[in-house]
């Protein structure tokens, strides 16, 4: 039997299943892991002129992003001043206010408060400031186009992210190393019957899961639909890459084949991926050589970076539940034709819908439904595959490596992170 000492022992490699069923811990990350770490919020290509918003979360909360006048991009609670209601309650749209539907209450873009009720006169007699009475607005910081956001108002993104940036910069641009992406569709949201950080260490670098995607590897639902789920235009020499921020990716370190095989749906799929990565050579340099495959950056956005290309935001609902959203991204400047392909390539890999998605989403449903029994709970989940084997490369700098397939170390260092949160450490 395995005494529990510790929520989270990075060290030996045990994580408690308290911390994926236990209501008293979900309350404590709402705040202290939700309230203060840089999360995901967007892409600005969903809000490309000012008026423009959708609406995003910050675990369980409701913001809008929006852009204003300026161009500038906000982040605001959506939640009234007045007395609490939702001032937004459409999922993406344009507007020049926000108006609130209870008492009459407007913000402008910006967040600052517009207008209140027809009793406008009476507040402005009693003295009413309307300059304190905007909506909560988040600090907000931008990479590549995505918009990410924190409540911590001394939150710096830059130290936040340290140097998995490099992931973040080299999935967040065009095919070709400098275009614009763009997000294809609008965000798909369901939820599952699972804690939030079972999807978030999945994405983070779990490859032993491998063997569970059999069936759509054999199927075959690449891009060209042949054997496998991804672009095979690489060498398969990859590592887990892990940094002491706590984000962990699977990243891929090869030379680009050519991509004709993968792209060969039409002419044009094959010459657009052909030019692009010809170009991406000679835009990135020995950059182009790094290809981060999937990866999560604390504590709850996921992404992969090469084929399919995709963010997933597992927000936490309740310590069982989490409400899954995922955005797919093409170059905006690529052909019709180019964004098509693959569009109906990412729905058969992601999303509800996709066969790997439904492979993983199986997996984690009844992980946390077998955790939650009295028995159950008193036993630690092990992540201590790879222990004392970590090393590092030229490749990545200030990341800990470990080859592909042999470690848990995105766990370990995932974990390790979320106890620094939770003041578990
Ligand atoms: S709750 Fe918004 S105006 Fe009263
Ligand atoms: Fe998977």
């Amino acid at each position: 039997m395995n005494a529990q000492v510790k929520l989270v022992d990075p060290h030996a490699g045990l994580v408690s299943r308290e911390v994926y069923v236990s209501d008293e811990i979900y309350q404590k990350e709402r705040e202290r892991v939700f309230g203060k770490a840089w999360l995901y919020i967007g892409h600005e290509s969903q809000i490309r002129e000012p008026g423009d918003f959708v609406l995003s979360r910050m675990g369980e909360e409701s913001v809008i992003m929006t852009r204003a006048r300026t161009g500038e991009v906000q982040v605001m609670l959506n939640s009234c001043r007045h007395r609490g209601m939702r001032v937004c309650r459409y999922d993406e749209g344009h507007t020049e206010k926000f108006y609130c539907p209870y008492h009459g209450w407007a913000y402008n873009l910006d967040g600052s408060l517009a207008h209140v009720t027809e009793y406008e006169r009476e507040y402005k007699q009693n003295g009413f400031d309307f300059a304190q009475w905007g909506l909560i607005k988040a600090k907000v910081a931008t990479l590549g186009g995505t918009v990410w956001a924190t409540w911590d108002p001394n939150g710096n993104f830059d130290e936040y992210l340290g140097p998995a940036r490099q992931l973040l910069d080299l999935s967040f641009v065009a095919w070709d190393g400098e275009g614009e992406l763009e997000v294809i569709g609008s965000t798909q949201k369901w939820q599952i019957p699972s804690n939030w950080k079972i999807v978030a260490e999945n994405f983070a670098g779990d490859m032993l899961h491998v063997v569970s995607h059999r069936s759509v590897d054999i199927v075959g639902i690449g891009p060209n639909k042949e054997s496998g789920r991804r672009d095979a235009s690489h060498s398969a020499q990859y590592v887990q890459a892990a940094y002491s921020e706590g984000h962990a990716a699977i990243v891929g370190l090869f030379d680009p084949k050519d991509p004709r095989r993968d792209y060969s749906a039409s002419a044009i799929t094959a010459e657009y991926f052909q030019d692009c990565y010809a170009k991406r050579k000679r835009v990135l340099g020995d950059q182009a050589l790094i290809s981060p495959a999937v990866g999560t950056i604390f504590p709850n956005m996921s992404f992969h970076g090469n084929q399919p290309r995709t963010v997933l935001v597992a927000h936490p609902v309740s310590v069982d539940k989490t409400e899954m959203w995922r955005q797919y991204f093409v170059d905006r400047n690529a052909p019709k034709e180019v964004k098509d392909f693959l569009r109906r390539y990412y729905l058969r890999y992601s999303g509800p819908a996709g066969l790997t998605e439904q492979d993983d989403m199986e997996n984690w449903n009844y992980a946390t439904n077998a955790s939650k029994g009295f028995m159950a709970r008193k036993f630690p989940y092990n992540y201590t595959a790879g222990l004392g084997n970590e090393s590092t490369t030229n490749q990545l700098p200030g990341a800990t490596v470990e080859v592909m397939g042999q470690g848990e170390l995105h766990g370990r260092k995932l974990y390790g992170k979320w106890a620094e949160y939770m003041g578990e450490a």
